[in-house]
């Protein structure tokens, strides 16, 4: 007998599976992806334990008849195209018909559906390719339920990430999909308690509102862009509003999620020299385009698209964006030449003010020898230094971001080291910077800071290091959660590094490009650094050029 045999379909829809479906997370946008599709207008998520026990997603859309359901689970089944040419006019989200065969193939599912020319409900499960089909009552539309998800691959269940991991996907998806939906009320219940709940409005930026708070609202420009190619529409953050993470991108083509790096490049473009280096602008941008005119065929998950005439979305979305902070006068820039001396600073310079005398607290301990003298701050972002062999230049940012990173990994700093605040602040996070911050709250104690969790997502802030200025301690506490969880997000590390927070404090507490620094600052801030093992910052930037006396007597025909 030959070695060759052809799979079982059972076998065959498994491992088509795992191309759709991924993790939960997968489960939850092909769900609501079908919500959506069928014209719901109130879509409820209820997930347990990461998605991993149960996944319900119930809609009042426009559901199915006992024949629909009874199809809906089998592969390639769908109401949505008919032929290879419908993917290129498709206005739908979904339309392969292999979601609901794929999620049946490695979980529990039941699916209750009544459309509005049924008299009765029909219930429909399958365990283990076995379908059985019931009368019941419900109203209209319809109730997916996923339980135990990847009961029957255990090697999927491993590679999944902690419940919180999982947890967060999802969150971050369901506030894609709200702000995407405007017109549809969501509610998300995690493990019984209602994480995000959004009633259908009118505008996007009553959703925003609603979201991302007041201070990000006040804090956006509105694009409104078109051509001959695409059509762009939503906001862009105002350039001092710039963040450390791509977490507060959001981007949609033709009202579908994706990740798209060509966009993403194109945005940041727009901004030229307007944010510093590894900063981030905000963007809600919805890009409107022929469907003919992209593939959004080239993956199983529909998560990324190819544009087919790439660079002409590229120069549309840059000009979109450049004509948008054109018309905000007079734009603010990221270095001025004058940025103590004139009064009408931005937000932005102002935060960089109150902390030029921080530096002086930290580095106040300075007693060694001098290796090299300060001669002058270059542009508000290099230090010109001198030594016995040469010269200097010294990024300043990299600088004391190195020095307070060696200071904080010394793990002797603890309790001596807190500020206490007469009143303590209270501090409303979101759900996934909530759970990084939990997770991370004894390593920040032992940083200096004193944060307690006062039920749910609230924290009360009572005391911070030393090191950090009262006025912006929240600020840079929030920027940093959302580093480490962008780090986290991105990684595929399982175990989590305790050290990318302290990276994160050093990043952000650290003087910036910009910070004017006093003689006495400089010198202390370019000793302690010359002292470090290198003169790398935690991230991997180099923060020194020198040029030895040698060299200098070389170029000048000396030696
Ligand atoms: N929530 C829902 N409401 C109404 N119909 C649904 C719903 N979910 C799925 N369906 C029907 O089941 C079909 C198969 O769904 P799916 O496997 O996700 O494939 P696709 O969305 O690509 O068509 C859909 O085309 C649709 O007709
Ligand atoms: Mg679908």
């Amino acid at each position: 007998m030959g070695k060759i045999k052809i799979l079982s379909t059972e076998t065959i829809k498994k491992i088509s599976a795992g191309e759709v479906i991924e993790r939960p997370v997968s489960v939850v946008k092909e769900l609501v992806e079908n919500s959506i599709d069928a014209q719901a207008d109130k879509i409820y998520v209820e997930v347990k334990n990461g998605g991993k026990k149960l996944i319900r997603v119930k809609d009042n859309g426009i559901g199915m008849n006992k024949e629909d359901i009874f199809l809906s689970v089998d592969r390639y089944a769908t109401s949505k195209i008919s032929s290879i040419d419908d993917i290129y006019k498709i206005r739908s989200l979904g339309f392969r018909g292999e979601a609901l065969s794929s999620i049946s193939a490695v979980s529990k599912l039941e699916i209750i559906s009544k459309d509005e020319n049924s008299e009765v409900a029909y219930k429909l499960t399958v365990i283990n390719g076995e379908k059985k089909i019931e009368e019941c009552t419900s109203s209209r539309g319809t109730v997916v339920s996923v339980m135990d998800l990847f009961y029957n691959v255990p090697v999927r269940l491993k590679f999944l990430k902690s419940i919180e991991t999982e947890t967060s996907h999802i969150y971050n998806l369901i506030f894609k999909f709200a702000i995407s939906n405007v017109n549809i009320s969501f509610r998300l219940e995690i493990d019984g308690n209602v994480s995000l709940n959004v009633l259908a409005v009118k505008s996007l930026k009553e959703r925003l509102y609603e979201l991302l708070g007041k201070e990000f609202i006040d804090n956006l420009l509105e694009v409104k862009f078109k051509n001959e190619e695409i059509e762009v529409f939503g906001y862009i953050g105002k350039p001092d509003f710039s963040k450390t993470t791509k977490n507060y991108q959001y981007i949609f083509v033709n009202n579908r999620i994706i990740t798209d790096k060509v966009i993403s490049h194109a945005v940041l473009s727009g901004y030229e020299n307007l944010i510093p280096h590894n900063r981030y602008p905000v963007c809600i941008l919805f890009i409107n385009i022929d469907p003919s005119k992209i593939d959004i065929n080239i993956h199983p998950t529909k998560r990324e698209i190819k544009f087919i005439n790439t660079n002409l979305v590229h120069s549309s979305m840059v000009n979109a964006i450049k004509e948008t902070l054109r018309k905000e006068k007079p734009l603010p820039k990221v270095f001025p030449e004058k940025v103590t001396t004139t009064n009408n600073t931005t937000s932005y310079y102002k935060i960089l003010e109150t902390r030029t005398n921080t530096i002086s607290e930290l580095i106040k301990d300075f007693d060694a020898e001098l290796i090299a003298k300060p001669i002058q701050q270059l542009k508000l972002m290099y230090i010109l230094a001198e030594s016995d062999d040469g010269i200097y230049i010294i990024d300043q940012h990299v600088a004391h971001e190195k020095v307070l990173y060696e200071k904080l990994s010394k793990s002797s700093l603890s309790q001596n080291v807190t500020q206490y605040y007469l009143t303590p602040i209270s501090l409303e996070l979101n759900f996934s910077q909530s759970n990084i911050l939990n997770k991370y709250l004894k390593d920040l104690l032992n940083l200096g800071f004193d944060i307690e969790n006062f039920g749910k997502n609230t924290f009360l802030i009572r005391g911070i290091p030393m090191f950090l200025k009262e006025s912006n301690a929240e600020k840079i506490l929030i920027k940093v959660i959302d580093e480490v969880s962008e780090d986290f997000a991105n990684s595929n590390l399982v175990k989590e590094d305790k050290n990318v927070f302290i990276r994160a404090v050093a990043c952000h507490s650290a003087v910036r490009a910009g910070d004017k620094l006093t003689y006495d600052e400089m010198v202390k801030l370019v000793n302690e650094f010359l002292k470090c093992d290198i003169q790398y910052c935690p991230h991997g930037r180099p923060g020194l050029i020198k040029i030895s006396f040698d060299e200098i007597g070389k170029k000048f025909g000396r030696i």
